[in-house]
Order: C-alpha cells, then structure tokens, then sequence
C-alpha cells in the first residue's frame, strides 16, 4: 500500500497513468523498477549537462561522489543549490538495511536508509542516464531497491603478480560501479610478500621478490622459466591509502595472510619458521608446495604479530587467514609439530592444523575481529568462531553452515575467473577450466537442498581472480568483465532476469559503460561456438551464434572458402587414413576468428556405447570420443570424458568387418587434481575374448599434468570392439587425494589401420 501513495505521490493522479514493470537497464537489477506507461511521459529529455544539487540531506562524501560518477561516465557536472535543484534527497528512518528509492519525474528524488544504500543510489542514478541523440536522457521510473546478500566480493591476488596501487583503486572503483561491498586482498603466498610488517621489515626486503618466475602454463614440459627478479609491495601508507579509496566507496577491504601453506615467500625471509630451517628462495613456479610454517609457538606468535599490525590498518570485521593447501608432509616428520600433537592430545595433523588456526581465532577475537578461512580449515575440526570460504565446491560451506558457522560461498565451478571463459583457441592462456558468462549468471549461494535455518548462515558469494597466468592489469579486466557483472546480479537481485534479458542488458547499455570507462573486458561470450553431430560417414560441424549473422568459413585440405549463415553446418567424412581438417570461421559482427581441428580418422563418428558412464559432472556424451576433437590442455573442461570408476567398458561399433592394427587411447594425467593414467586397458572382439596391454612407464616424472597417448596393439579382423580400461581403486599415501578413488579422464579413441 505504501509504495502505491509513493508512486501517485511521485507521477500524479493514478488515473491519468498507469505504471509497468519493464527491463531495467540498471545493473544489479533493482528490486522495483517502473516506469509511466503514457509514451509522451516516459522520458526526461535533454536533462541539463550541469545539475543543480540540493546537498541539504546528502552526507559530504556522496556530493564528491556523485561528482565524480556523472563527470567519468557521462561528462556531466553538478553544482550545489537550493533553488529548483535537479536532484533532491532524503533520509528514511526504519527502512530496510542498506534499500534506498529513486524517483524519475521532472527531478530526481533519492531517498535511502544508509549512507552506503545512498551511494547505491547514486550507481543506479548514474546508470539510468543515457545517451540519446548526443543529450543525455533519463526514462521517468521509479525504483525500490536493496541487496538480497551482506557478501558481495571480489578477490584478487596480488602475489603471483603484483598490481600498483592505481591499478587496484580501479579495480576497487569498477567493483562500486555493480554494487560489490568486500575486496578480497591475498597478500601474501609462496610467489611473494606484498605488505609491509614493521617488525618484521625482511617480510618485503626478501619476501616480496622472486629471482625467476615460470613460462607458459606450469604444465608445460620442459619447464623454462623467465630470469628476471620480480615483486613489489604496499607500504603501510600505501595500504591506508587504498583502504580510505575503497571506504570512500563503501567497500570493505578484507585482507588474506596466508597460513600456514603457501609461505614459501615468507619462510625465504624467515626460514627458522618452517620445519626444516631450510633456506629456499621465494618460488618461481606455480603450484603447492611442501615447505609451510612449523606449527611451533614461535611460528604462532610471529604471525600474531604480523596480524598485530594488519588489524590497524584494516577496519574490516574479518581477518583471512588462508588455511588452504597445507600439505603435512614436514609436520609428519618434525620433532616440534610432533611434539605438540602429543602434548595437545591431537589426533593427527589435520588437527594440528585446526590446533594452529584456533590460536589465531582466539587472537583475532580477543582483538575484536573475526577469522575467515577456505575450507580447508574444517578438517580436524572448525575453530569455535571461524567462518568459512568454501572454494572446493558447496560441500565445505554447507558444512560449517550445519555447524552454525558463517560462510562465503565462493565453489570453482562457477567463481573462479582464472578459469577460462571460453572454449576458443583465441582464449589467452589460463589456469584451466571453463567458467562462462552463462555459469557465473547460474550461480546460487545457497544449494538447492539448504534448509533455511542454515541458509540463513550463508553470508553471499565471491568471485577470485588468481594471477599465475595474468601478468598485467589488462589481462584482469579481460578475466574479471563481463563476469563480475553477472556475479552482481546473482549477488543483489532477489529475483534476477533469465539471461537473455541480461544479456541484452549487458549489450546495449553495460558494454558502451565499460567502453567509456576504457575497460579491457572479453567480447568472448559474444562468440560464436561449434557443435558437433553424427553423420553416417562421420560428423558434421555446425557454428552456433545468438545472432543473425553471417560467418566467413574456410577449411582444409579442401581449401574450401565460403560465406555461411549462423547455425548452419559442414560435414566431414570419415577418412582411412589420418589425417587433419581444419575448419576456420571469422565472425561477421565481432571479427572473432575461431579454428577447430579435427584430427580425422577411421573411427570418426562411428557409433559409441558407454556401458560404463562417466561421472555425471564429465558426461559430454559418447561423441566426444569419436569427434577427432582432442582435449586441451591446459583442460578446458568439455572436452574429456570423466570417470571416478576403476573399471570403465566402452564398445565402438566399426559398422563392417575391418582389418585393424590396434587402437589408440589418449588419458588425462593431472595427479593434483586427483586424474590419474589407468593401470591397464583389454581390448576384446566381444565380452569374454581379450587381449591385454600393460602400460609402459613413459611419463616424465618432473611433470604432473600431460596428455599421453597409449597405443594398444591389436591386429585382427574385427566389427566391434570391446574396450576395458582399469584404474587403481585408491590414491597411493603422499598423493594428492591419497585413499580416494583416482578420476581417469580420457578424450579421444583412434583405430589405427
Ligand atoms: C584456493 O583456490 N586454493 C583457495
Ligand atoms: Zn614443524
């Protein structure tokens, strides 16, 4: 009923007009948005390039603000007056935390609950203005507005690679553009120390720079690595500065000091704090690394110390504490962590590891702070007060939320913008993996199965940006946008728009924003993608694009040369012998040029059973093994097939009798994500017949992440083939994932003639 007396307040009479709720163009998309359905009202045209601003109920930070907002995205200017101001506000009292109204008529009235919600307000107001014709226009609306999550956050290491402390402010002032209020700052971790601790000055004099840092993806075989020294860091004044430049914009800045793992940096400056006293220089490669601090008291009291002086500098609530990816092997063999087990009564090291991040829980507490850490802080038990950052999927936060705990939700499957964001060659390299623009819109906080009283406990989301593979502050906003956009709606809405009204959204108003604001973001969700089906001699190649639009084609050997429509396809036949077809497509609206590859061979999309299936998570169907289409590396995700099973059948069918020399089977081995190459496969005619193959050792040990390929010899007269590949039942002790089942991931299967 209220807001019904706002509205006929605001437009008049509510017979004259009526009121409709239309696609907003601002992003996160308000809770309430309206506009008059009378056309000729519909628009406030031509709006003043100088603005008259009454600043009588507006706090003094807003009026910069506001400034600055309407000068960087449209040129516009405001002045302070209290005759027929253009823009009014209003203070509420007992409204909802952090909402806040906006009304469109001949002027502008904002009214809101919080100084925060009133800078929302002004986002929104900023984003309402458009270019019409050269004049800057706003559509008459009204709108009633708030956040559905408290945590909306963006991280971003600063380690691997350091940014300047411009480049993090942008990052900072581009995250206030969609609403987000918390930036996650890894500060610290193997690769490099990044904030100076006054008493401990060799944290940054040692710890914040690397002699050499590794080229190409970590996986690559041989290794080679760039001799060059490397870091960076923040002074304290420093951090101050960029703090006070994100409270400015209501951003909390929640900083991470990484313990007891990924410390390689901090125990090169230190080594007496690791187990073996070792000195080691800070890492140039990526990835886990053995040496951690030793759980000892001096190892404790030095990173109280450390959070002594993080705390005065930072007013956040939470205090990261990382937690993640601390491998025992040192504390298994050190007297001193041995020691303290035994002495604490723990169980083993896990709980040595809960043991150690209790005493900085109760440190922060006692200081009035509160401990957040990655999931890994669950095992051996949570600490009393201690919230959780769930990253390896929703299972760690769904726990600690049953156990009454805060948590973030932040799963790799859908929050992790170092993964790639396309499947196209013409992807600059990334960690691995495949988070779209459409998987981060279908992200959720809260798993479908919650139930509300520990949903309750979930305090939102948050998207990390890991810079191994991002060098420079370019590759950030090309990683980071347009995906964080579709994490501010998951995060703010409480009923978002299906994706293609965001996607339109996105299109037409948000790209020209980031445009003007000179912002490197990926056109890549714009691109075409490719399908493949099954012919009878083959497969066909079909190129799929939301839009009407024509594609320029080429393929080899044919050097066939065409103009097609989106969504029209091209055949390729099976061939006896190998051989490779190439099909290249330049997109007629974005230029985006994309080549598939397709290794062709006799077994090219012959019929395929999967009699054991995939784990569902890395089903893409049985295609995927006869399309000639091989898996990438760094993985992708769609490409392989995905089995957590230690015995997989899979049946080719070769549609006559052909005489055949063997096959060829290519595996994934990527042992610290658990993907292990299996330990045999039998090839048989049919069920009961075999013929087995051992694999030989042919892997290069230094390497934990290669594609091999296993030839099975098999020279028969054969119309079917019956497969069976054997995988061991645990991880060996010292692996990655150790008494699990091993994954066994396999792309493509080739008969060789
Ligand atoms: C993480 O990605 N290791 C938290
Ligand atoms: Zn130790």
């Amino acid at each position: 009923m209220k807001k019904l007396f706002l509205l006929i307040a605001l437009f008049g009479s509510l017979s004259s007009i009526s009121f409709t709720q239309k696609n907003c163009p601002v992003i996160p998309t308000p809770v309430t948005y309206v506009t008059p359905n009378l056309d000729s009202e519909s628009a406030l045209p031509g709006i003043p390039l100088s603005l008259g601003v009454d600043t009588t109920n507006l706090p003094k930070n807003l009026y910069n603000q506001l400034s600055y907002l309407l000068d960087i995205n449209h040129q516009m200017r405001v002045f302070v007056t209290k005759e027929n101001p253009m823009i009014q506000f209003k203070k509420l009292k007992n409204a909802i935390e952090d909402s806040y109204t906006l009304s469109v008529t001949k002027t502008i009235l904002i009214s809101y609950s919080s100084e925060r919600s009133c800078f929302y307000a002004l986002q929104s107001l900023m984003q309402l203005i458009e270019n019409k014709n050269n004049e800057p226009t706003i559509t008459k609306c009204y709108i009633s507005d708030y956040p559905n999550f408290k945590w909306r956050g963006l991280h971003l290491d600063v380690a691997r690679h350091f940014f300047t402390v411009e480049e993090v402010k942008r990052y900072i002032d581009l995250m206030a553009l969609y609403k987000f209020n918390t930036f996650h700052w890894h500060l610290t971790d193997d690769q490099g120390w990044r904030i100076e601790i006054k008493k401990y000055p060799k944290l940054t004099e040692i710890g914040a720079w690397r002699d050499s840092t590794v080229e190409n993806h970590y996986t690559t075989s041989p290794r080679t690595y760039e001799k060059k020294r490397y870091g960076g860091f923040y002074t304290q004044e420093e951090i101050k500065e960029v703090v006070k430049y994100a409270a400015e914009r209501y951003i909390t800045i929640v900083p991470e000091i990484e313990m007891p793992g990924h410390a390689r940096a901090a125990l090169a400056a230190y080594p007496e704090l690791s187990c073996t006293g070792k000195q080691q220089g800070v890492e140039g490669l990526w990835g886990v690394f053995d040496d951690i601090f030793c759980a000892k008291e001096e190892s404790i009291q030095f990173l109280q110390a450390i959070l002594s002086e993080v705390i005065t500098l930072f007013p956040s609530q939470f205090v990261h504490i990382g937690g993640d990816e601390a491998p025992k092997n040192r504390w298994k063999k050190c007297e001193k962590c041995q020691r303290i087990i035994q002495e604490k009564k723990l169980k083993d090291e896990h709980e040595l590891q809960s043991y150690f991040v209790q005493r900085m829980d109760k440190f922060l507490v006692a200081n009035g702070k509160k401990l957040i850490g990655w999931d890994e802080i669950l095992e051996g038990g949570l600490s009393p007060n201690a919230a959780v950052m769930s990253w390896r999927g929703f299972e760690g936060g769904a726990e600690a939320a049953k156990q009454g705990h805060e948590v973030v939700m932040s799963p790799g499957s859908h929050c992790y913008f170092d993964h790639y964001q396309g499947r196209g060659k013409a992807e600059p390299l990334a960690f691995g993996g495949y988070t779209s623009l459409e998987k981060v819109y279908d992200f959720n906080p809260i798993p479908k199965d919650m139930k509300p009283e520990q949903a309750a406990y979930i305090l939102g989301g948050q998207a990390n940006l890991w810079t191994e593979y991002i060098a420079d502050f370019q590759k950030v906003e090309y990683m980071v946008y347009p995906r964080a956009i579709a994490l501010s709606q998951v995060l703010w809405c409480q009923n978002k728009p299906n994706f293609e009204t965001f996607e339109n959204n996105l299109i037409n108003y948000h790209l020209p924003l980031l445009e003007k604001r000179k912002v490197n973001y990926s056109k890549t969700f714009l691109a075409a993608s490719t399908q493949v089906t099954r012919t009878n001699e083959g497969i066909a190649v079909q190129i799929n694009s939301k839009r009407n639009e024509e594609f320029k084609v080429k393929k080899t050997p044919e050097n066939f040369v065409n103009n097609l429509k989106a969504n029209s396809s091209i055949a390729i036949n099976r061939s006896q012998k190998p051989q490779e077809d190439a099909i290249e497509f330049t997109s007629g609206e974005t230029q985006i040029t994309e080549k598939i590859i397709i290794k062709n061979s006799p077994t090219l999309g012959l019929p395929v059973k999967l009699i054991t299936l995939p784990n569902q998570r890395y089903n893409n169907g049985d295609l995927t093994l006869v399309d000639g289409n091989y898996g990438a590396l760094p993985w992708k995700g769609n490409e392989w097939l995905g089995y957590d099973t230690s015995e997989i059948i899979i049946e080719i069918d070769l549609l006559k009798p052909q005489k055949i020399k063997g096959l060829e089977l290519s595996f994934l081995k990527d042992e610290g994500s658990w993907i292990h190459l299996p330990t045999s496969i039998t090839v048989s005619k049919s069920e009961g017949k075999k013929s087995k193959t051992i694999f030989g050792n042919k892997t290069n040990s230094q390497v934990s992440f290669i594609e091999s390929n296993q030839f099975v010899p098999f020279s028969r007269k054969v119309s079917k083939l019956r497969i069976t590949i054997h995988s061991k039942t645990i991880i060996d002790p010292g692996l990655a994932g150790e008494g699990h089942q091993p994954w066994t991931f396999i792309d493509e299967i080739r008969i060789v003639k």
